[in-house]
């Protein structure tokens, strides 16, 4: 049953919105199927964004629509704390069987800011229950989207994001962003430039010492602020200097999880394995919201088997929606699509047609950087001297009024479709993209 539009749009504040601009010419999707979404008006849109970076098996796959369904009759929702239900321990071996080696130690969460939040606190508390609770500063990156909590916003580095929201958490820093276009523009694959960026965490370190450190947070590719992939090298050094100063290194996973990189986790296809790994996104197919963070087993260990604590309730955290049954439910169900169609290594093929695909558009006006790894490409526009992001704006709406879902941070488009797209549609959407770029002004 596709829902009507709405007579009145005052009453929902909408998140991360232009609500006037919106509000004057709104846009409403109605239903989706596979690759396309249907608007309320009846238009066909094909998804260039897997929703949100999420949706990365297609819309309203049956088998996920069934699990949830039945799931709902059976058993809506169950406390999880001090209490169970099967599924939930079910998904965690599931998710740990996808996870590096070690990291099979699962936190439920429900959704990507969650996720960070939880990984930046269990940081804490594993520095806390090994009597070293003086490690309490936090690395972040510029550029860096950890979503909107306080500690996300804090390790976070998109300036727009904290401007209005005060100091935030105090002892964070933050390693310089890796964007070198003067070097990288239109690299396929990693770029070649840029590794020895990790090593500003030493510089880091010796400003604060690495004693009072507890964890160093990326997102392995960052996604939200326009595509950044990890220069080659990078990560392995980041790696390395975590390690050689006893710091924990996050991975924030919650674009590169789940098979957008063409393999489970960034961490396996980068082969850097970080301690912990925030999910969140894809982890269900979006279709309930749903996160999760992967601890590897001696952070987990340090603080549940803490030697001298009295025994209860070891780490306190946690949401009444954790590991919420239908998400449960909706999570197996989604891996288990994953595997059945072998979407990752479906990804991991497409790889080369869709970098071929996207640098065909080098040239066109506008044009001055595109990047791409695993399912995911950046085309970056030059912006108008006037008025930075408008024609990011502009090339949003006009795609989008031409049947295709775009997205765009600034004058960054970012592309991220559903890991079941057919090179057809690859080349559909790269089409309408050259189209739309040529008559963008
Ligand atoms: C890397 C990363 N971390 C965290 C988040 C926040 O996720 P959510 O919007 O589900 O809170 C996002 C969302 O895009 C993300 O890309």
């Amino acid at each position: 049953m596709a829902a009507t539009a709405p007579n009145d749009l005052s009453n929902w504040w909408m998140p991360f919105s232009d609500n006037r601009y919106f509000k004057a010419n709104p846009r409403l999707l109605a239903a989706a199927k596979d690759m396309h979404y249907t608007t309320a008006d009846g238009r066909r849109v094909l998804d260039g964004t897997a929703g949100l970076w999420c949706v990365n098996a297609g819309h309203g796959r049956e088998p996920i629509v069934r699990a949830i369904q039945e799931q709902a009759a059976t058993l809506d929702f169950a406390p999880t704390f001090q209490l169970g239900h099967p599924l939930a321990f079910q998904l965690a071996a599931r998710v740990a069987g996808i996870m590096p080696d070690g990291l099979d130690r699962v936190f439920f969460t429900n959704s990507g800011s969650e996720s960070v939040d939880t990984a930046l606190k269990i940081a804490l508390a594993y520095w806390r229950a090994r009597g070293q609770g003086q490690r309490t500063r936090l690395i972040g990156r510029e550029r860096g989207y950890h979503g909107v909590g306080f500690g996300g916003i804090s390790v976070g580095g998109i300036v727009t994001n904290r401007r209005a929201f005060g100091p935030g958490l105090t002892g964070v820093d933050h390693l310089p962003h890796t964007h070198d276009p003067a070097r990288n523009a239109f690299s396929r694959g990693q770029p070649a430039h840029g590794a020895d960026l990790a090593d500003r965490l030493e510089a880091i370190i010796a400003l604060h010492g690495a004693d009072t450190i507890a964890a160093v947070i990326v997102e392995p590719l960052a996604g939200s602020t326009g595509v950044l992939v990890p220069p080659v090298g990078y990560l392995e050094r980041l790696r390395a200097i975590t390690a050689h100063h006893g710091i924990l290194l996050i991975f924030d996973e919650v674009i590169s999880g789940c098979g957008r990189l063409g393999a489970a986790t960034a961490a396996e296809r980068f082969g850097v394995t970080p301690d912990l790994i925030c999910l969140a996104k894809g982890l269900t197919n979006a279709a309930v919201p749903m996160g999760a963070v992967a601890v590897s087993r001696h952070v987990h260990d340090a603080i549940v088997d803490a030697p001298g604590d009295a025994p209860g309730i070891e780490l306190f955290h946690g949401y009444t929606y954790s590991a919420h049954a239908l998400a449960c439910a909706a999570g197996i169900a989604t891996l288990d699509l994953y595997a059945s169609e072998g979407l990752f290594a479906r990804a991991r093929g497409l790889e080369d047609v869709w970098a071929d695909a996207l640098h065909g558009l080098k040239g066109l006006p506008h044009v001055i950087d595109i990047r791409n790894f695993g399912l995911v490409a950046g085309i970056e526009l030059s912006p108008r001297p006037d008025a930075p992001g408008a024609r990011g704006q502009d090339i949003f709406r006009s795609m989008f009024d031409a049947g295709l879902l775009i997205r765009v941070t600034g004058d960054i488009i970012a592309l991220s479709p559903p890991l079941i797209i057919s090179t057809d549609q690859i080349g559909e959407m790269v089409d309408r993209l050259a189209q739309g770029l040529r008559q963008l002004a």
